[in-house]
């Protein structure tokens, strides 16, 4: 069984805290937040004071997604949230093994993400270190694009690297996950399922995460442990 974190990006903003309530009463295992600057991505979405109110809102624990330049300079701030998962893009800084240790030493998991565009070696020299690699499926930026299927050979690559080197890091798995996908990724190994639109738009919510937590058939080996 994979968890599921829905991502408020394709909430609706102007109710946001009601959405939060959707999702948590649905049985959402992490809420997940995309931090983007305009910057490191083509899109600029919500920051600091936005989660600040987001944290009051809900008993779920936060997955927070940074896409933004140099997270160094404003890592604290979000560290200062308690998230369960902090995540950082590979590709957005030279200071990954301060940051994964800073993260670290605040207790919270350390996340290490890969872009769609990005080979998955990047990452590599992390995984002893990082608790989660966060695969990203489409092009960071925005939500409701088409899954790329090439990410399953990264899932796939990473699954086996954990395996061979009895490491326990999870694979989470972000962008264009749906009901019909979502068993592939969790073959490959992932062991968090990001979501936004499919859950977002969907008239059962409870259903919807169900199914993406269990997909119909038989065969998921991904299993987040934490
Ligand atoms: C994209 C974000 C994703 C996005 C997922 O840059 O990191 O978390 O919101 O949305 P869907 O599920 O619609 O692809
Ligand atoms: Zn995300």
């Amino acid at each position: 069984m994979v968890l599921v974190a829905p991502s408020i990006l394709s909430a609706d903003f102007s109710v946001l805290g009601e959405e939060i309530k959707r999702v948590e009463e649905a049985g959402a295992d992490l809420l997940h937040l995309d931090v983007m600057d305009g910057s490191f991505v083509q899109n600029i979405s919500f920051g600091l004071p936005v989660i600040e109110s987001v944290c009051g809102k809900t008993k779920v624990p936060l997955d927070i997604h940074l896409m933004i330049s140099e997270p160094e300079k404003l890592i604290e701030r979000f560290l200062a949230f308690r998230p369960k998962f902090l995540s950082f893009h590979v590709e957005a800084t030279g200071k990954h093994d301060e940051l994964i240790e800073l993260i670290k030493y605040h207790k919270v998991k350390a996340g290490i993400a890969v872009n769609a565009l990005t080979p998955v070696k990047e990452v590599l020299p992390f995984l002893e270190s990082a608790g989660m690699v966060l695969v990203m499926s489409v092009q960071a930026g925005f939500g409701g694009q088409k899954f790329i299927e090439d990410s399953i050979h990264k899932i796939n690559e990473l699954a086996e690297l954990k395996k061979e080197r009895g490491l326990d890091f999870e694979i989470e798995v972000d962008g264009g996950i749906n009901e019909f996908n979502a068993r592939k990724v969790a073959v490959a190994g992932a062991t968090i399922l990001v979501s936004g639109s499919t859950i977002f738009k969907s008239k059962n919510l409870a259903g919807t995460i169900n199914q993406l937590r269990n997909p119909k058939f038989k065969g998921g080996i991904g299993t987040a442990r934490f």
